[in-house]
């Protein structure tokens, strides 16, 4: 299936190089991705050996993992003392962002303004139900948008409930759209497979992040995610450059 031919081993890793990961879940212990100080610090020592750049933290908040800003940023100082501890200066750089589920905890932190965003000031990352559009959806984006931020849509190719026209309605009102690569390669089966490649060819997305759970499983799919086609056409996203979107 286009765009994936058999993956050549060191690709991956290769196209990783001067890379900045977008949307990971490497702060330890607050959400369902890495669960403690070790293994983050593998995962940045892994991210440095491929030559990532830098690295945005972008743990979940929703209302059923209602992470407090304060928490995370203590938690975001605390990981960034262990990562020096073990390698010294930073040689990956590290921002703390957030992925906010569009619910209830979401809009009482908007009205709020206790929000972390991702790339720069302005940009939320935000996800939904893959199979059911947030309450009141147009509205919500109009109220973000009011609140002078913009959206950036994680891995859009797995809203089920979403057609094609609903992608370009998005991208018409403002929303920016951000691949998990590993899609590419079918980690969330073929359907969310076959969205990612059609988007990726429409030029929809704006930025790329590996929404990396787990070392071991990045590891498995990284390489298939980027054959030589899928290098080419992800090194048009701003994952490879050094101005923010
Ligand atoms: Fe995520």
């Amino acid at each position: 299936m286009w765009p994936f031919n058999k993956p050549r081993a060191s690709v991956g890793k290769k196209w990783l190089n001067g890379a900045t990961d977008y949307h990971t879940h490497i702060l330890p212990g607050v959400d369902d991705g890495i669960e403690d100080m070790k293994q983050a610090v593998e995962v940045l020592k892994a991210y440095e050996r491929w030559g990532v750049r830098a690295v945005w933290l972008t743990p979940h908040v929703m209302e059923d993992c209602p992470n407090a800003t304060s928490a995370l940023r203590e938690r975001f100082y605390d990981l960034t003392a262990a990562y020096q501890a073990v390698c010294g200066p930073n040689p990956v750089s590290l921002h703390l962002g957030a992925e906010y589920m569009l619910d209830a905890c979401f809009s009482e932190r908007l009205e709020a303004g206790d929000l972390l965003t991702v790339a720069d000031s302005r940009h939320l990352l935000v996800e939904t139900s893959y199979f059911s559009p947030p309450l009141m959806f147009d509205k919500l984006l109009k109220r973000i948008s009011q609140k002078g931020y913009t959206v950036l849509l994680a891995h859009p190719e797995r809203y089920r409930y979403m057609e094609m026209s609903d992608y370009e309605n998005l991208r018409n009102r403002g929303v920016r759209m951000q691949l998990d690569v590993t899609s590419l390669a079918g980690e969330f089966g073929v359907e969310s497979q076959r969205r990612a490649c059609i988007l990726l060819k429409k030029g929809f997305y704006d930025l790329a992040g590996s929404d990396l759970h787990s070392l071991s499983v990045f590891k498995e799919w990284i390489n298939a995610a980027a054959d030589k086609a899928t290098c080419q056409l992800l090194q048009s996203l701003s994952l490879h450059k050094k101005e923010s979107i």
